[in-house]
């Protein structure tokens, strides 16, 4: 059977995928943002996947508001780096995984979740910059990807608590699958920003440290914090990290099991307009 071997937490911001794609990511603004990621580099190539689970937010890229589904799951066997006003980035296409996403599909929409299917997607920074920032710059990504796209763009966006529930019937959909995959899930997006109005620039030290330790010892307890408190502490647009909630509701201590292992913790202000945060939990066997 497949079996989640870690889980990987990480900020998008598309401005890091631009220092990447021109070479920048050694001067002065980029040069400690990047060094926080050379330990996950290395644990990647220690502890390769075979399949990653990616919960990401689209930007208004692949859906708009002339659809907007809360949970998209991406079953199809490619999907195309998108085109985001500035040609699409020089990153390889993500090999899907069509039948552990078709598996995962049938089993948590039996699991009583509403997910959309996606069989055509291009994916933005949202998907390719964590990609860029675990994996650097490779011919190849190193496993197929299933792309899992969240609504937190448009309100209404799904609560905490429903992220965290999602995550555990994820767990128990790849549990079922009968091929024995190391899956690795990933949430990402956050921490703290607020590109828009008159808080435009807000950065929360205090909130995204918080919020890491309690993502770490108490998770179920972090998923009844409401919206409205990631949007008033941590801006409009740190309502990304209730997509941390699903991954961290794929892992064994959130079914009763024991509590993962920190394998790595980074924290990083500014890169664009926000504060970067990093997380790398290792299911003890
Ligand atoms: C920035 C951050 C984001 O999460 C995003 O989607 C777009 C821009 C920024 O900090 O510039
Ligand atoms: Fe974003």
């Amino acid at each position: 059977h497949a079996r989640i071997g870690a889980s990987v937490y990480t900020s998008h911001v598309p401005a890091i995928g631009a220092a990447i794609d021109l070479g920048k990511t050694g001067n002065d603004y980029w040069a400690p943002l990047f060094k926080g990621y050379e330990p996950s580099k290395q644990w990647m190539k220690d502890h390769r996947p075979d399949v990653i689970f990616l919960v990401y937010n689209d930007h208004a890229t692949a859906f708009s508001l002339d659809m907007i589904p809360t949970f998209a799951i991406g079953c199809a066997a490619q999907f195309n780096p998108a085109d985001e006003g500035w040609g699409a980035r020089p990153v390889p296409t993500v090999i899907g995984h069509p039948a552990l996403a078709a598996h995962i599909a049938q089993s948590v929409i039996q699991q009583d979740f509403d997910l959309t299917i996606v069989n055509k997607m291009d994916v933005d920074h949202g998907l390719t910059v964590p990609l860029s920032l675990m994996c650097g710059q490779p011919e190849a990504w190193p496993c197929p990807v299933i792309p899992f796209a969240v609504n937190v763009v448009q309100y209404p966006v799904p609560s905490g608590r429903r992220c965290f529930e999602l995550g555990r019937a994820i767990r128990r959909a790849i549990e079922s699958y009968d091929e024995p995959l190391n899956v690795h899930i990933w949430g990402t997006g956050g921490m703290s920003h607020q590109l828009q109005g008159p808080r435009a620039g807000l950065i929360n030290r205090e909130f995204d440290n918080a919020f890491m330790d309690r993502l770490i010892a108490d998770p179920a307890g972090l998923a009844d914090v409401p919206h409205i408190d990631y949007v008033r502490e941590a801006g409009s647009e740190g309502i990304e990290l209730v997509m941390w909630l699903i991954a961290r509701g794929a892992m064994a201590d959130a079914a009763g099991g024991p509590a993962p292992r920190v394998a790595h913790r980074f924290y990083h202000v500014p890169a664009s307009n926000t504060a970067v945060g990093h997380l790398i939990l290792e299911e003890q066997q």
